[in-house]
């Protein structure tokens, strides 16, 4: 297709540091912060992909598998899975470091839909995304999958 380029031209990274503004009070980073840095990276990956602004329809439901103190490294990794036709489905792995010892560990995953906007607020069809390694194409396969089911919780 054309313009269609590969999955790999989205992937990104994007860190930034746990601060005591975000605490909880037990002194750990608050789960709306990182709800925020997972829509800011996979807003990144899907806008390196699409090259146009892009808006979140939906975010599919995230889990928190371990605290993040403060002064810990956020870091997100995002790519676009696969494009539809105006919207993509983007992961987004989040792993924190530890900053005195360099241990990371994965604390959350989450899948984000991103649907292309033009000037004029109009939504527009996007360049294919072209799954290239193994780990592309189980993941562009695992996205129709998911598809399915978020249009279905839709239409609910
Ligand atoms: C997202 C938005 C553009 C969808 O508009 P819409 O009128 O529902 O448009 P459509 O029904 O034509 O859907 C457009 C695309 O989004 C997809 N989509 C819409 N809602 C979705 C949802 N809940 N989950 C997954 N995909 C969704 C549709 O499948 C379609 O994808 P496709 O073209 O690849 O097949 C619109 O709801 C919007 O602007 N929402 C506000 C977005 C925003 O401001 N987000 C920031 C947080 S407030």
């Amino acid at each position: 297709m054309e313009n269609a380029r590969p999955v790999s031209d989205s992937c990104s990274e994007y860190s930034e540091l746990a601060l005591p503004n975000d605490a909880n009070p037990l002194g750990n980073l608050i789960g709306g912060r990182v709800m925020h840095l997972v829509d800011i990276s996979g807003a990144i990956a899907a806008m390196r992909h699409a090259r146009i602004p892009v808006v979140t329809a939906s975010v599919d439901h995230m889990t928190f598998l371990h605290p993040v103190h403060i002064g810990e490294l956020v870091i997100l990794k995002s790519t676009v899975n696969r494009v539809f036709r105006t919207s993509m489905e983007v992961g987004v792995k989040v792993m924190v470091e530890n900053m005195r010892t360099g241990v990371r560990r994965h604390t959350s995953s989450a899948y984000l839909t991103f649907v292309g906007i033009d000037a004029d607020g109009n939504r527009v069809p996007l360049p294919q995304a072209i799954p290239e390694t193994e780990e592309e194409k189980r993941r562009f396969h695992a996205a129709g999958e998911r598809r399915k089911y978020r249009l279905e919780l839709r239409g609910k």
